[in-house]
């Protein structure tokens, strides 16, 4: 959906979107999505690999069950397939679900996690997997110009948001669930509290289109992003709002009010 349809143009594959309820991929789904070259007299393309993004982002940072990620790892290894989790926001499912990080990831290939977003490090992904596939990544890396010499700063950014910035998610989880339960209550807001599970509250508003409202809660300074990316197709809009280790509980209430204001 993003990253500018990037993996084409850089690694020149193709992708097949599964079906999720709340973000999340069935076992199934991932299994009817495999196509393999052999047997399909050439018209199938050869599926190498299954991405599984936890949290999922557009399912409103909605949290993977263990079995479930379990059974997904499982069909892509029957199908000679690697696992592949984009852990951007691995660690708020890992707060959220109080499940071992080591565990949730067992049976994956390689993991990618990010460092800034809830871990608040300024910049930073990591990838994550074994020594041979790092090596070949990092040659891939060096290819398409993301090698960096002067790194060592970052790192140690990073190094600190591992070491003091994961347990702490819970707050902002809290926080989140609080700003929706606090906007669905209100008359021109609508969100879908059941996928509120970690630091993410995607918000439904039935008036005025996004545009408006961006605008008119930017004046209020509350900057939240509307997921037409500032186009308005019709009457019914929604906006993402991020809770992280910068908003305060009294952020959470002039958020709540801004809202209110602007209704
Ligand atoms: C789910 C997810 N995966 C991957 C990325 C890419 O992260 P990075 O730009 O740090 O590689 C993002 C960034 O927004 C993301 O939200």
């Amino acid at each position: 959906m993003y990253e500018a349809g990037g993996y084409a143009v850089l690694a020149g594959c193709s992708i097949s979107l599964v079906e999720g309820e709340r973000g999340q991929m069935s076992p199934e789904n991932v299994q009817r999505a495999i196509r393999k070259v052999a047997g399909s007299d050439s018209h199938y393309p050869e599926c190498t690999l299954i991405c599984v993004e936890n949290t999922a982002n557009v399912g409103g940072g909605s949290i993977y069950d263990q079995e479930t990620l379990d059974a997904i790892c499982e069909v892509a290894h029957r199908n000679d397939c690697r696992a592949h989790m984009d852990g951007a926001r691995m660690f708020n499912a890992v707060v959220a679900s109080g499940t071992d990080p080591a565990r949730m990831v067992r049976d994956f290939d390689t993991i990618s996690i990010c460092l800034s977003k809830g871990l608040g490090a300024p910049i930073g992904s990591v990838l994550v997997g074994d020594a041979a596939t790092i090596a070949e990544a990092h040659r891939w890396r060096k290819m398409f110009g993301g090698g960096m010499r002067q790194s060592g700063i970052l790192a140690a950014a990073g190094l600190y948001a591992l070491e003091n910035n994961i347990d702490r998610l819970g707050e902002d989880h809290a926080r989140a669930r609080r700003l929706a339960e606090a906007l669905d209550a209100m008359e021109e807001y609508s969100i879908d509290l059941g996928a509120v599970q970690s630091n993410m509250v995607y918000i439904n508003c039935k008036k005025d289109g996004a545009k408006t409202l961006v605008n008119s809660l930017a004046e209020r300074g509350v900057d939240v992003l509307d997921l037409e990316h500032g186009v308005d197709y019709g009457d019914i809009s929604t906006l993402r709002a991020v809770v992280h280790l910068h908003i305060t509980d009294e952020d959470i209430d002039r958020v709540i009010a801004a809202f209110d204001a602007a209704q």
